[in-house]
């Protein structure tokens, strides 16, 4: 089941006000280009803010994630029924042959549990076309992003048109070798009403990603820095052999 802070409608609703700089995204749209991508998975879409970027460029998308909440913001969003929408995680899709797949904004450390991770990766590597390739990001456990999380750093109020101010903040919960627990309160000023998301991440190893991918028969190319946040993440960009076996 995916995290409240996805899945509940009043805070899905609110997902790209409180986080409205997509900058991180750039770095995608330029590889999409570069790799004349015309068909498109985005696996762990959300509010759709990638996929419909895609789409405004004449892309075919199809986009997927297990939070129907996000997915509603998603298709109501202009341009919306441009995108095919599936919800569910990978295995909800039906067959593919695209040229790119994408999880976007750190979605592979969303699957922390080791069997869904090698499902997710073994649906994306059946969904590419031969030569298709799959682009993500996670972050680099050594940079130890979770110690910079707390209440201090994250507390803001945010103004959002129609729905007031909402104040939010995160606080770690508990860190468990690579599994990082945290949760968000959201306090809505228009009633008052708080509500809480908790997740845990999985931060995963360069080489325990790349051994992950070739284990699904992917050629993993260079590990990428993302432009954005450098020093910061493992942009991975891997593809599924021109052919099979050959
Ligand atoms: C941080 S959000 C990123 C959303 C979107 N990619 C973006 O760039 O805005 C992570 C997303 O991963 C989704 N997710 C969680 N578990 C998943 C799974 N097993 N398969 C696909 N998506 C998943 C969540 O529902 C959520 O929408």
């Amino acid at each position: 089941m995916a995290d409240a802070c996805f899945a509940h409608p009043r805070l899905a609703s609110v997902y790209d006000p409180l986080d409205p700089d997509r900058g991180d995204l750039d770095a995608y749209l330029l590889m999409a280009e570069d790799f004349g991508a015309r068909q498109v998975l985005d696996i762990g879409c959300g509010t759709g803010v990638f996929a419909l970027l895609l789409a405004g460029r004449g892309v075919e998308v199809v986009g997927v994630d297990p939070a129907r909440a996000s997915l509603d913001v998603a298709r109501a969003k202009p341009g919306g029924e441009r995108v095919r929408w599936v919800c569910g995680d990978a295995d909800a899709l039906p067959p593919l042959q695209v040229d790119l797949a994408t999880m976007t904004a750190n979605v592979a450390q969303q699957i922390a549990a080791p069997d869904a991770w090698r499902g997710t990766l073994r649906k994306a590597y059946a969904s590419l076309r031969p030569g298709g390739r799959l682009v993500f990001e996670t972050r680099d456990p050594a940079a130890r992003a979770w110690e910079g999380w707390n209440r201090e750093t994250s507390y803001r109020v945010t103004d959002i048109p129609g729905v007031g101010a909402v104040e939010s903040w995160v606080d770690v919960t508990a860190v468990d070798g690579p599994l990082v627990s945290f949760r968000w309160t959201y306090v809505f000023a228009a009633d008052g009403e708080v509500l809480t998301s908790d997740s845990t991440l999985r931060f995963r190893e360069r080489e325990e990603v790349v051994t992950d991918l070739a284990a699904e028969g992917f050629e993993v190319e260079p590990v990428r820095d993302a432009p954005d946040r450098p020093g910061k993440e493992f942009v991975f960009v891997a593809r599924r052999p021109a052919s099979d076996g050959g």
